[in-house]
């Protein structure tokens, strides 16, 4: 039964028996965490036959011939670029390889535009204030950048094909100084979500006040689908052909790592862009650092040497998170279904599960849920600025707890959302 239809004494009853309920959770002392979208253990292992494949001076040439021991060749390898251009779906020749983070090559591009402007336009940070937008709910770390870089933060809402269109192609055609767009197209973080080809035929052609707006095209997870079967896996048009064809060849940036394919912090990062974007990117790099870590481009591209062998192995993770993913749709549909209280996604592929609880009702879901032992991803987080106007948006990352973890954290936040809602309904 609905929680609104409830009378007030069927609802008193309720919230006492959920009190009850939480107070075993709570004097079992746990300490589980369900807060950040990390692979778990078992996905690290399945990487971990790569650290030994150089292991003579031999094994430490790329194809080309050269001695990745030494320094050189700033924007990778060609075995690398190929490898990441399956990724970016892109040609190795429009591929930069960074080092271990897409994360760094993101904050590094902004940081780019705002020393130099793009492609001889106007340094963003000489204007008294430039902004992004930020479909939402998205991911903290995007946000973190541009806090820090005191971008403003234009928050749009993002729908189940992408971003609203309207709202985006007003605010870009309306101001000069509205410089660029988060977008994660695929199995969106936090929600799950692909964009539709229609959303990214609109984002390559809308008319943008500034010629020099780029789309930051951050494909996290391009290749991180839940199931083998390629019917069940997103699939999102290139927004680099995009936007050749709409006749903005510059306007895109697209990033990608294999954070989450092989190892976190350990892995190899890439931008592709066209040619002109590349080579002021190489240019300015330059004077930055001879060359990333060759080492670990030659060990990734030896290790996951054809986009079968890539397919192959992410379907070793999808084998892996699949019972984590279909375990959160399981315990959300038992204990919320028909309270009308909660609605969730239920992606194909990526890290997370975006939960929206009543108005008024995160906050409190995490703060119980911490009090339980439960560390969720902090309310807000999803929203620029960590401010969520609702107040109702929750990041499930349930990757990382063994099987048996999260099916007791799932309990919990069940508990919490269900507590929490009783409170609110009660005021
Ligand atoms: C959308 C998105 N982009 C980037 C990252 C971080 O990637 P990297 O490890 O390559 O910096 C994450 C990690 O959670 C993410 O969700």
């Amino acid at each position: 039964m609905r929680y609104e239809d409830m009378t007030a004494q069927q609802r008193e009853a309720e919230l006492a028996h959920q009190r009850q309920v939480f107070d075993e959770f709570k004097a079992a002392g746990l300490a589980l965490d369900m807060s950040r979208g990390k692979p778990c253990a078992e996905q690290l292992d399945l990487s971990t036959p790569m650290l030994s494949l150089l292991q003579s001076a031999e094994d430490c040439f790329d194809a080309a011939g050269l001695d990745c021991r030494n320094y050189g060749v700033i924007d990778g390898i060609p075995e690398a670029k190929q490898l990441m251009a399956h990724l970016l779906d892109d040609e190795p020749d429009n591929v930069f390889v960074f080092g271990n983070a897409s994360l760094t090559a993101m904050h590094d591009a902004i940081a780019r535009c705002l020393d130099y402007g793009c492609l001889g336009s106007r340094p963003w940070a000489s204007y008294d204030q430039v902004s992004f937008i930020c479909p939402v709910p998205g991911y903290d770390r995007h946000f973190a950048i541009l806090e820090q870089f005191g971008i403003k933060m234009l928050p749009v809402t993002l729908g189940p094909d992408g971003p609203d269109m309207d709202e985006v192609e007003r605010l870009v055609a309306s101001d000069e100084r509205v410089k660029g767009i988060w977008c994660v197209p695929k199995y969106s973080n936090p929600s799950g979500i692909t964009y539709s080809d229609e959303v990214v035929r609109r984002l390559a052609k809308m008319p943008c006040a500034a010629a020099d707006f780029r789309i930051f095209w951050d494909n996290a997870y391009c290749v991180h689908h839940l199931c083998a079967e390629v019917e069940r896996q997103d699939q999102v048009l290139d927004i680099g052909i995009a936007c050749q064809e709409a006749g903005t060849p510059d306007r895109y940036l697209k990033f990608a790592s294999t954070s989450k394919i092989t190892f976190p912090g350990a892995g190899v990062a890439a931008m592709a862009c066209s040619t002109a974007n590349l080579a002021e990117a190489k240019r300015l790099c330059g004077a930055q650092m001879i060359g990333h870590d060759k080492l670990n481009q030659l060990r990734h591209a030896r290790f996951l040497p054809t986009a079968d062998a890539l397919a192959e192995h992410m379907n070793r993770h999808a084998t892996i998170l699949r019972p984590k993913f279909q375990l959160v749709q399981e315990k959300l549909q038992a204990g919320l279904n028909g309270l009308g209280i909660a609605t969730w996604t239920d992606p194909h592929g990526g890290y997370f599960v975006s939960f929206d609880g009543l108005p008024g009702t995160a906050k409190r879901t995490v703060a119980l849920a911490r009090e339980a032992g439960v560390v969720l991803t902090g309310a807000g987080a999803t929203w620029p600025y960590a401010d969520d106007p609702q107040d109702r948006n929750i990041r499930i990352a349930p990757t990382m707890p063994p099987l048996e973890d999260l099916d007791l954290a799932l309990d919990i936040f069940v508990c919490c959302a269900r507590l929490a809602a009783l409170e609110t309904l009660a005021e």
